[in-house]
């Protein structure tokens, strides 16, 4: 018999896309008190009567109940960096992040690294995720079978790098486009996972290797491709010099033929008119990285402008850069990013920019990010409020918006109860609370 299974909780997702400063958007869908069936690891129905005894309930009322999280830019090696003092972007690599990194050469070290890492993004709520591993095959291979063990909806591929990086974090281009080829018939496609073309960024690989990896992505519309762009000044000064025939950092992308719908590039903040209006042109998105803006001092994201040439934005931890790999965290500082430039983020746009807005910009609006029949079933049980100052809060919030926004600004890991991937049971709280 198939499993089937069914959730009742304050259901909670989005139909269209909210628009910029809406409180009361139609876009919301929510459903108090309602039961969500799966059936064979799929969502197959909402409703507000309990079904028959052939379902295994859980009775979650008052409860909140949510599409798992998209995490659209995050490295799994850097969990050993997080924390890191005192550096801005191109120091930080050099003194913490590249020496981690080479630890990933190591098959063992890749693996146990691989199972921490997706172990803490679904004790966060984050069931899909857009992953930089090393630019060791081994690091990305394990990543994959990891994420295959847990059924996760994992994007990934081995980081290529071929200069202005230390021994043994270096590829050439031959070997590059060797594992690449591999890799991608092993995992691109298999189960849930999906292969992107990784370039680390535009500094780390010669002209040779950026062109290698336009033509994998040119033979292969299917394949994502994901890298960084217009993150630090002196980063982007540095690309300058170092590509001077590009009208832009993110244009040495586009020349490459790196720039499509399936591309998913990081940061973003120093970026021009024309710029956006080529992400706009090539369907690329930017993962919107606050934590990380803020932590390395990068600048500050102009969402609002993004949103005006409609390109689309997710939104990502970016850990190790980033301080937290929770999308409370990182939605919470996306609202503090906005509100230094004199903007205000609903909960509604960041909410939807962490589930369905990030599962359309990927291609997987059919998959993931919402309560639609028929999509696998990846939802997170959470608690309104798990401490004092919390529930009091939410005892005094007026309306649905002010409640989701507190619940946004004050949640943490702690508050979440339940981690469920394709309808299997992934994450459980701890009887005594404590994550
Ligand atoms: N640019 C190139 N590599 C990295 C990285 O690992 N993290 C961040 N935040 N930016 C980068
Ligand atoms: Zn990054």
């Amino acid at each position: 018999m198939t499993a089937r299974v069914a959730l009742r909780g304050d259901l909670l997702d989005f139909t269209a896309e909210p628009a910029w400063g809406d409180i009361d958007s139609a876009a919301v869908r929510f459903r108090p008190g309602q039961w969500l069936l799966i059936e064979a690891g799929r969502i197959v129905a909402v409703q507000a009567d309990a079904p028959d005894a052939s379902w295994t309930r859980h009775d979650h009322v008052g409860r909140l109940i949510l599409p798992g999280f998209v995490d659209t830019h995050v490295h799994s090696p850097q969990l050993d960096v997080i924390a890191s003092y005192g550096t801005e972007l191109l120091d930080w690599l050099n003194n913490y992040t590249f020496p981690a990194e080479k630890r990933y050469a190591d098959p063992q070290q890749a693996e146990t690294g691989a199972a921490l890492f997706l172990d803490a993004l679904l004790a966060r709520g984050t069931t899909s995720a857009v992953v930089f591993p090393t630019v060791h095959k081994v690091s990305a291979d394990r990543l994959f079978a990891a994420a295959q063990q847990r059924d996760m909806r994992l994007i990934a591929g081995k980081v290529l790098m071929d200069r202005h990086a230390p021994d043994g974090l270096r590829d050439d281009v031959e070997q590059a486009e060797r594992d690449c080829r591999d890799l991608i018939a092993r995992w691109h496609g298999t189960d849930r996972l999906a292969y992107a073309v990784t370039v680390r960024f535009a500094p780390t690989s010669t002209p040779e290797q950026l062109a290698m990896a336009g033509r994998l992505c040119q033979a292969d519309p299917s394949l994502y491709m994901q890298t960084h762009v217009a993150e630090n000044r002196d980063e982007v000064r540095w690309v300058r010099d170092l590509f001077p025939e590009a009208r832009s950092y993110l244009d040495v992308y586009a020349r490459a033929g790196l720039l499509h719908r399936r591309s998913v590039l990081a940061h973003g903040i120093w970026l021009d008119a024309d710029d956006r209006a080529a992400l706009h042109e090539s369907g690329a998105q930017i993962a919107h990285s606050p934590s990380s803006n803020l932590f390395l001092g990068s600048g500050l994201f102009d969402w609002r402008a993004a949103e005006a040439a409609n390109a689309a934005v997710s939104l990502a931890s970016d850990v190790g850069g980033g301080t937290d790999l929770s999308m409370l965290a990182t939605m919470r500082d996306a609202y503090k990013v906005q509100a230094m430039a004199g903007q205000r983020l609903t909960a509604w746009k960041a909410l939807h920019a962490a589930t369905r807005g990030s599962a359309l910009a990927l291609g997987l609006g059919d998959e993931i990010g919402s309560f639609e029949p028929g999509r696998l079933a990846d939802v997170c049980v959470w608690d309104w409020a798990s401490e004092p100052v919390a529930a009091r809060r939410m005892e005094l919030a007026r309306g649905l918006h002010e409640k989701v926004f507190a619940w946004m600004i004050l949640g943490d890991r702690t508050n979440l109860v339940s981690t469920r991937v394709a309808g299997v049971e992934r994450y459980r709280r701890p009887e005594n609370g404590v994550p």
